[in-house]
């Protein structure tokens, strides 16, 4: 019987998951299927007894039930329960488990770099936890978060113990890492705009855009141009899905053939 998998989510846009994870299992011969399952709220727990009686082997999980499918679950991870979020539902045992695999998925790139020393993430949203979330895993000493509503911005701090600084102050700050978890730049109406000044870059930093569409923001435009270097929110997207895949079916999809495979659908998306 095919093996059955998907991903959850209300409204449920665009999602690159079902090219990634369908191409996976044809990479590898699996008879298995990913799907998109748009799910309200209210339609939750009726659909995790779903999950247990029709042998769905995987799911991702987004917007709006990152926080609200924990209750259902036998086990969460201690990553996942850091973020206070899951993107994953996997067996393991006969147990229905949460993965949070954006932290994998954020960390992931920045093990290729040199590591910085200290890391600002601008946004305290779901995003940002998991931003905070990795960039501790990663074992960077200093972390600090500016956010628009300051409330916001010190929760998060408090939550992770990390510092929060002003967001009218954030470019005063000379961080390693800038992480944006924003929507500024994203395509539409937000394209335009950037959320630190392109002459505020300190030299040799990293920028991390969690944004993918477009590639290339403004903010990451800017950066490179002042000599920085670059982690598109594809990297992250990427690397969730991957660790994702590993999960469900222990074996690893080749990165490169699938990150060209997703530049790919980005493209034609976006032609
Ligand atoms: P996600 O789950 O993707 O993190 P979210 O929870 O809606 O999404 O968080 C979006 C983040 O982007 C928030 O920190 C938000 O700031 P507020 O807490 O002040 O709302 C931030 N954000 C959204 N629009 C913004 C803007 N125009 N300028 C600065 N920050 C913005």
């Amino acid at each position: 019987m095919t093996a059955r998998y998907g991903i959850i989510g209300y409204p449920l846009g665009h999602t690159m998951s079902p090219v990634l994870h369908n191409w996976g299992f044809g990479q590898f011969g699996l008879d298995a299927r990913y799907e998109a399952w748009p799910l309200e709220p209210e339609g939750l727990s009726a659909f995790i007894e779903r999950v247990r009686t029709d042998d769905i082997r995987g799911v991702s999980v987004t917007i709006p039930h990152k926080r609200t499918v924990m209750e259902f679950l036998d086990r969460i991870t201690d990553r996942a329960k850091a973020v206070g979020a899951v993107n994953t539902l996997y067996w393991d045992g006969g147990e229905l488990c949460g993965e949070n695999t954006d932290v994998i998925g954020l960390v992931a790139p920045l093990r290729k770099l040199a590591r910085p020393a200290s890391a600002l993430v601008l946004g305290a949203g779901g995003a940002a936890r998991a931003a905070v979330a990795g960039l501790l895993e990663l074992g960077i000493g200093d972390v600090a978060v500016a956010n628009r509503t300051a409330s916001k911005a010190d929760s998060l701090a408090q939550d992770f113990n990390v510092r929060a600084i002003p967001w009218e102050n954030r470019m005063d700050h000379a961080p390693g890492l800038i992480c944006n978890t924003t929507p500024l730049g994203m395509a539409g109406a937000m394209e335009d705009r950037t959320p630190w000044d392109a002459d505020r870059f300190p030299a040799g930093c990293i920028a991390y855009d969690i944004v993918y569409n477009p590639l290339e923001t403004r903010f990451l435009r800017e950066a490179r141009e002042a000599g920085c270097a670059t982690v598109s929110g594809l990297e992250m997207f990427l690397h969730q899905g991957l660790a994702q895949f590993a999960l469900w079916t222990r074996l690893n999809m080749d990165e490169e053939c699938a990150r060209v495979l997703l530049l790919d659908a980005l493209a034609g998306k976006r032609s």
